[in-house]
């Protein structure tokens, strides 16, 4: 085992140009825009509207940003992370297209099922990679097309979801980086959240299509709630493991699901709202993009040796949180 720790040498996005508004959705379905943004702190979202494009393109460009901010060559890059739940194809990975498009000729790829918690799921894994001293440089990206799983006629879900992908590369460290995480799973089987058809249980035929089958559901109020106990449970834990106190803790990055889920997570560890990142107002619950969306979003105001949680709560049921000492330089 070395004794080497991964830092975030660089930070990447992308989102798509095009902007649905509550006001557009009040014209799809019986909603309106009071309603989505005091139950959900959400004002407009992003679609990646072009057919020809889908996850791998945006976690691609937001690949390449990322090598570009850390100065890092694709051909540096030993391993490629991808964590989606909205994958260009069941296989190939989403993370082989991305591989092959950014010339990450000595990397391999491959995907990662976490939904919400993907992200701080695969961050986990690269941390680790670099930690055994095995890998020296790691991509890790977020990215989903949500759009392409959600029923645009169900008022219930399709507020909620946004596209984008962010994308960061690990680098080994000597001090700071990635300090430590805590990771949950406890297995849905009654499918509070989650995609009926489409995997082996439940193939695709016309009928599956015909009962809309392909689409997310979610029971929100119970995984509201889950969610919200869970994502401050995991966020007090790694504290407390790291006897960090409110006033230690410089940033929180939670994940975007919610803007109450994440208002009583920072309550629960005390927090000020300044130090909270939250951008879910812009881009809605993009998956496992929030947590690096966020990172982007706020790059220029992190410093060096910042204590950051990154917390996450999502289907599976998945959750998980980070501790990092942010050290980019
Ligand atoms: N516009 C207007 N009214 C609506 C809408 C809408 N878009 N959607 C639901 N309503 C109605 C309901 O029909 C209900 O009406 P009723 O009382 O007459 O039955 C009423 O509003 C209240 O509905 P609730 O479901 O109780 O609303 P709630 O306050 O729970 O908010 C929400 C719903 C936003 C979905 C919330 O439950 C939530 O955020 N859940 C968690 C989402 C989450 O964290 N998911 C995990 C991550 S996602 C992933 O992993 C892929």
């Amino acid at each position: 085992m070395s004794s080497k720790r991964a830092k975030i040498s660089g930070v990447g996005h992308y989102l798509p140009d095009y902007v649905l508004t509550n006001a557009e959705l009040e014209t799809m379905v019986d909603t309106n825009d009071e309603w989505i943004r005091t139950r959900t702190g959400i004002s407009e979202r992003r679609i990646l509207k072009d057919p020809d494009k889908a996850t791998s393109f945006m976690a691609t460009e937001a690949a390449k940003e990322a090598l570009e901010d850390a100065g890092v060559k694709a051909e540096e890059i030993d391993a490629v992370i991808v964590a989606t739940v909205t994958p260009d194809y069941f296989f190939p990975a989403t993370a082989a297209l991305v591989q092959k498009r950014i010339g990450a000729e000595n990397a391999y790829g491959y995907d990662m099922s976490a939904a919400c918690s993907g992200f701080v799921y695969a961050l986990t894994e690269g941390a680790m990679m670099i930690e055994s001293g095995r890998m020296k440089k790691v991509l890790v990206i977020g990215a989903d097309k949500m759009s392409s799983i959600v029923d645009f006629t169900d008022r219930t879900t399709c507020i909620l979801f946004g596209d984008g992908a962010g994308a960061v590369v690990l680098e080994e460290t000597d001090e700071n980086g990635i300090i430590d995480f805590v990771q949950h799973t406890d297995g849905d089987e009654d499918c509070s959240l989650y995609q009926p058809a489409g995997g082996s249980m439940n193939p695709a035929t016309a009928e599956t299509v015909e009962s809309k089958m392909h689409y997310l559901r979610q029971d929100g109020r119970v995984v509201f709630k889950k969610a919200t106990e869970g994502m401050a449970d995991v966020s007090l834990e790694i504290m407390e493991r790291n006897n960090l106190t409110s006033d230690d803790v410089a940033w929180l990055v939670p994940h975007q699901a919610n803007l109450r889920i994440i208002q009583a997570t920072a309550r629960r560890m005390e927090l000020d709202e300044e130090k909270v990142m939250i951008n879910i107002d812009k881009y809605g619950n993009t998956t496992a993009a929030t947590i690096p969306l966020c990172l982007y979003d706020w790059k220029d105001r992190l410093k060096e040796g910042d204590n950051i949680i990154l917390a996450a709560f999502g289907g599976g049921l998945t959750w998980g949180a980070i501790y990092l000492k942010w050290s980019k330089s």
